[in-house]
């Protein structure tokens, strides 16, 4: 089978298990869903859950230099005025003068003369491109006009600039300093697609970090690294990850110097982060805009200065949906083919599963009892349906590392057996050192 075969292959298999055990369903499905737009069932809840928590860890609870915000999604129309997204935040609309569909121009596939056609019916009779702004605008209480408009935020990063005197003043910080925040964000995309990768609405993991202008190279190198080996960490193989720094065409109006993170998607390399040197321009656009000067005093040179900033802009929604292709496997247990997905024990939905051997009265207490144990600093899952061997294959598709059978000899020796999803190993331990063994095999991450 060719490659282009196995990757469309792949990406069909992930869309279908997402749908199948409940990680991402097609929103208002009854309906006939909304394009592009997605609901997280409980699984895809989880385990998006825990990308955030992992990205919320490394990037805030780990570290002294870095406080976190939560804007809201609504906001004056004039921080998009200042920012330039009212000016500039567009693509370049195409249409097709035969079948009518509108497109990306820069995302058009060429012929053999290089020039675009449309995907749809194959003609590269277009329109000239024309600008389209991706906010989505509304009007904020009950008239329509032109003083009620407001648009949903694009990124969540303008959140944490026009903030930027509130923090610094509350926190008593200085730069090289960070303000993290992960929300919702928004864009009325010509062509979402390519299941969660490209969506209208999606989740952003943002940190814009403060720094001397001078610092601002180095520190740039600094958070390139920095993000890079946290997907690693968590599971990416290094063959599927690259950093690409951008063109100077590619840039966007704020950035002076980009380098993508990029994942080996099954239709090519995509974007799952990017590292961005957004120099001082959006604290120099919000003081010129506002009035309200946007600066750093610094006490030690008796000078003030506005502040480069060096941004990694993560999409939590796409770093889930690397993940899971990623962790996707086909291997072969006693004889029986199975679909694993090897997921980082943090990431997974659950760290570990509970499954009674029998539905026999006998074994609901000490079940119980075990379950209780564990979910109190774990989320489990529970299962008593079916044979054991059905149910760790269950278990081994959603990518839950450690299943715990509880049977007729626990009830004599207070041990369980642990049962590992990757080498399928299977061992007795104490019930009362589960917790801690556990706790151990997640927090190194296997
Ligand atoms: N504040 C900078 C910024 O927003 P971006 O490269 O436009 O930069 C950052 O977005 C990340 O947000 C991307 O790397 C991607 O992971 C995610 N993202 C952007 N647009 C998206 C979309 N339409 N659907 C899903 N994720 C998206």
């Amino acid at each position: 089978m060719s490659n282009n075969n196995e990757n469309q292959e792949l990406f069909e298999k992930i869309v279908n298990l997402a749908k199948r055990r409940g990680f991402v369903f097609p929103s208002s499905e009854i309906y006939g869903g909304i394009r592009s737009t997605y609901d997280y069932g409980p699984l895809g809840t989880l385990m998006l859950r825990n990308v955030k928590n992992a990205w919320w860890k490394a990037m805030v609870q780990e570290r002294l230099d870095v406080v976190p915000i939560d804007a809201a999604i609504l906001t004056n129309p004039k921080v998009w005025e200042a920012s330039g997204h009212l000016a500039t935040f567009t693509d370049p609309l195409v249409d097709c003068l035969e079948c009518h569909e509108r497109w990306r121009e820069d995302q058009l596939p060429l012929n053999g003369d290089e020039k675009p056609f449309c995907p749809n019916c194959r003609s590269t009779n277009m329109t000239e491109a024309r600008p389209f702004n991706l906010m989505f605008k509304t009007f904020v209480g009950p008239v329509e006009s032109s003083s009620s408009v407001a648009y949903l935020r694009p990124e969540t990063a303008q959140g944490m600039f026009v903030n930027f005197t509130n923090v610094l003043n509350t926190s008593r910080r200085k730069p090289p300093f960070g303000i993290a925040q992960m929300g919702r964000s928004f864009r009325n995309e010509i062509t979402p697609g390519n299941f969660v990768f490209r969506t209208r609405e999606f989740e952003q993991m943002e940190m814009e970090y403060f720094v001397p202008p001078e610092e601002a190279d180095r520190w740039h190198e600094y958070w390139c690294k920095e993000r890079y080996d946290w997907y690693l960490r968590f599971g990416i193989n290094r063959d599927l990850l690259r950093l690409r720094k951008h063109e100077e065409e590619e840039l966007s109006h704020y950035s002076s110097a980009t380098s993508d993170i990029e994942f080996l998607f099954p239709w090519g390399w995509g974007e799952l982060e990017g590292v961005a040197n957004r120099t001082d321009y959006d604290l120099t656009a919000h003081s010129n805009h506002s009035g309200t000067r946007l600066e750093y005093f610094d006490q030690n040179s008796q000078t003030k200065y506005t502040p480069y900033v060096i941004e990694p802009a993560a999409g939590a929604t796409r770093a889930m949906m690397a993940f899971l292709l990623a962790a996707y496997d086909e291997d072969e247990v006693a004889g029986e083919k199975r679909i694993v997905l090897r997921l980082h024990p943090q990431i997974a939905p659950y760290q570990a599963a509970v499954l009674p051997l029998s539905k026999k009265p006998e074994l609901n207490d000490l079940t119980a009892d075990v379950f209780s144990r564990l979910s109190r600093h774990f989320m489990c899952d529970f299962d008593d349906t079916q044979s054991i061997g059905r149910r760790y294959r269950r278990q081994d598709e959603i990518g839950t590392p450690l299943c715990v059978t509880v049977d007729f000899q626990s009830l004599e020796d207070n041990r369980v057996t642990l049962r590992d999803r990757d080498t399928t190993e299977q061992v007795r331990v104490p019930i009362e050192s589960l917790g801690d063994i556990i706790g151990d095999k997640i927090a190194e991450g296997r």
